[in-house]
């Protein structure tokens, strides 16, 4: 697909990552189409976080999100999410246990009046690797680009959510992962769909990608654990936005009141 080409700036789209605090310092968002990594070191809050986003899009801007995640299973992803109280009786919430199923799954997000967020399971994944077992090192990576290319056809798909990049290079087993890596990025782009593409990182942040994706990504956002007296603090903040004038400051990463709120930048914590 040809990406658009806009004639004024107030043109481009952009997806909120609804933490409050956040936007307004990133022109009100991530451009629509762009691939963004969420980097950062383990229980970061990089699923939850994504997971608002998608959420929020959907009660908010009617709009349909698809979340894959490689981690954990349906069950997990969703007591994570009601244990911090998030409604989903709010937004229409499809789950994909079994890929047979797909076109029966993404009917209802067609027939449904409400944004849509769909959940593809990871067992139904697995199974599938199994069963087809095309080519065992790029079965993993064959199943996940069917899916979402399926989905996209069949539904007006608009954001999606890989969790994780670390997850599908540690299963696939890629022999050449700077190449398969590029292609899976080349893949997202073509689907003009916009995506956030989760990434683990060493807790020192030595690194944010270890196969090209930082340069190959449109956007960066990097949550890091600081210590502060004797707590580990979350800290955010926008690395690399193309096409975005925006704050490079780091904010701390907060969870209240069922939001996600970005505080305290330039400054240390008032804690
Ligand atoms: N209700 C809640 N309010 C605030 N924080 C919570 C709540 N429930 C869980 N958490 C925190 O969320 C963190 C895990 O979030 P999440 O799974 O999104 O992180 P992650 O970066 O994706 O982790 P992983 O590296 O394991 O994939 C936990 O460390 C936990 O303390
Ligand atoms: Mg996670």
């Amino acid at each position: 697909m040809v990406e658009p080409i806009v004639r004024n700036k107030d043109e481009i789209v952009r997806i909120k990552t609804h933490i409050q605090g956040f936007d307004e310092k990133m022109q009100g968002g991530i451009p629509r189409g762009h691939i963004t990594l969420i980097a950062g070191s383990a229980g970061t809050m990089k699923s939850s976080l994504s997971f608002n986003i998608l959420y929020h899009e959907a009660l908010l801007n009617n709009r349909v999100g698809l979340y894959l995640s490689l981690e954990q299973s349906y069950s997990s992803i969703i007591n994570h999410v009601i244990n911090m109280d998030y409604d989903l009786t709010k937004i229409n919430l499809v789950v994909v246990r079994e890929l047979s199923q797909l076109p029966q799954e993404v009917e209802k997000v067609n027939a449904s009046k409400k944004g849509s967020l769909i959940i593809v399971d990871i067992g139904c994944v697995r199974k599938e690797i199994k069963d087809v077992r095309v080519d065992e090192n790029r079965s993993w990576l064959n199943v996940l680009k069917n899916v979402v290319k399926k989905i996209k056809e069949q539904s007006r798909l608009d954001l999606f959510v890989l969790d994780s990049m670390s997850a599908l290079h540690t299963l696939s087993k890629f022999k050449n992962p700077r190449i398969e890596i590029f292609y899976v990025f080349e893949f997202l782009r073509d689907l003009n769909i916009t995506s956030f593409v989760l990434t683990e990182t060493p807790l020192d942040g030595s690194k944010i990608g270890d196969f090209d994706e930082d340069f190959l990504s449109d956007g960066i956002i990097y949550i890091r654990l600081t210590s502060y007296r004797r707590k580990q603090i979350r800290e955010i903040s926008v690395l690399k936005m193309r096409t975005t004038s925006c704050d490079h400051d780091t904010y701390s990463l907060e969870f209240k009141g069922g939001n996600f709120v970005a505080a305290y930048g330039g400054q240390n914590p008032l804690m």
